[in-house]
């Protein structure tokens, strides 16, 4: 992979060339960035011998001949791994600021980002950074620590607030940026978005599902090796590279398209919104606007699980619910309905998990009740849970 790793003004910027070391031996292929306040504490000789390339800092902002190396280095790189991060590289970035070469990498679309905060234990608890480190989690950054541990302050003592060792960084790169293959043998089929269920050419029933929750498993099913087949409601979104991707609209064609392929799969993660009704019937000219009032007749359109789990044989079957209250408790009585090995739910209402957003709260319920509740974080970190799930109930079954 290529990285780029960056110091920020901390007293831990002085490992910083052990770290770009380690993950050369790891088989890295690493630049180097430092802020002027890294320039404090860790010398520009001594990064860029650790590298064997120039550091970019300040001075080298443009090459001489006038080529802007934030847009060169950010589409070179696989990712930028920032250690230390200070607070104020946490909270440039969270705001969208551009005026240090951290920050001007980050907006420049640099491909992943990856934080080592290293900071006073008081600034890393302050409201202002946790809300920070949520913003960046958000857009998809990875924050690694900070550890306990003796902080670099005269009497400071011990504290949150250590960066981690270079070793335990680099591991936790390899991790992020190769994960295992563990799901190699397995064939994901995932639906994501919501459908559509048309009352005349123009005009459909729907809801305002995403589809990112399903898009982020199987992106992250196909990082872990798996082979993918995503079938998508509406939804606007680029579907991972990888993917075998079937666009449907109506409950019937999402039903339809599943289930043509769950024979083959091993796993099936039913993320998608499904309509629970359809007009009646479907005009085939527009309708007129006429009168003031219209009665629509409804009626039910199929449970596509339902109609999945009467032809399943070992595969690991996951669900969602979104419930407002007696939330564990109806989803399990679904989750045995719908034979499902487990079903994630969560609450509509709450702007964390709320249709759209990059982040959700997921509680894991079986269908004997037994429930755990995963922490708010990004999809796709959630998405990465529920896969590790399924995989430990497939590993059990078979
Ligand atoms: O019963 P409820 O709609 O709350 O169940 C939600 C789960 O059932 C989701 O996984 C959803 O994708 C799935 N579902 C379905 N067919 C429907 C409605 C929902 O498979 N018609």
């Amino acid at each position: 992979m290529k990285l780029v790793v960056a110091a920020t003004g901390g007293v831990a910027a002085l490992k910083t060339p052990s770290l770009v070391r380690r993950l050369a031996e790891a088989g890295h292929d690493v630049a180097v960035a430092a802020t002027d306040d890294a320039l404090h504490f860790v010398t520009r000789l001594s990064l860029a011998v650790a590298a064997g390339t120039p550091v970019f800092d300040r001075d080298a902002w443009f090459t001489p001949d006038g080529h802007a190396r934030h847009i060169e280095l950010a589409r070179w790189a696989d990712a930028l791994v920032v250690a230390p991060a200070t607070a104020d590289a946490l909270a440039s970035a969270a705001h969208g600021r551009g005026d240090d070469v951290v920050s001007a990498l980050i907006l420049a679309g640099i491909a992943r980002v990856i934080w080592a905060p290293a900071m006073n234990t008081a600034m890393w608890e302050h409201p202002a950074t946790k809300t920070n480190v949520a913003s960046l989690e958000s857009y998809g950054h990875y924050v690694l620590g900070p550890a306990e541990g003796t902080l670099a302050a005269k009497g400071e003592g011990a504290g949150v607030g250590r960066m981690l060792e270079p070793e335990q960084i680099t591991r936790r790169v390899g991790e992020i940026l190769l994960p295992t293959q563990d799901l190699a043998a397995e064939h994901v089929l995932v639906s994501a978005g919501p459908t559509r269920e048309y009352l005349d050419p123009v005009r459909f029933l729907s809801n305002p599902s995403s589809g990112k929750m399903g898009y982020a498993v199987a992106a992250a099913a196909i990082a872990r090796g798996a082979t993918v087949t995503l079938v998508s409601g509406p939804t606007g979104l680029e579907p991972p590279p990888g993917a075998r991707v079937i666009y449907t609209e109506s409950a019937e064609e999402m039903c339809a398209a599943l289930a043509r392929h769950f024979g083959d799969a091993t796993m099936l993660v039913m993320s998608a919104a499904v309509a629970d009704w359809r007009p009646a019937e479907r005009k085939t000219e527009k309708e007129p606007k006429q009168g003031d009032e219209k009665t629509l007749v409804l009626v039910r359109t199929p449970d596509i699980l339902e109609t999945l789990a009467a032809r399943k044989t070992t595969q690991v079957m996951v669900g969602f619910a979104m419930e407002t209250d007696q939330g564990v408790a109806r989803a399990a009585d679904k989750a045995r309905r719908k034979q499902l090995d487990f079903i994630c739910l969560n609450y509509p209402g709450r702007s964390e998990s709320a249709f759209g957003s990059d982040t959700n709260r997921v509680t894991i319920v079986t269908a004997d009740g037994e429930a755990e509740a995963l922490p708010l974080a990004s999809k796709r970190d959630v998405a990465g849970w529920i896969l590790d799930r399924a995989r430990g109930v497939a590993t059990e079954r078979r």
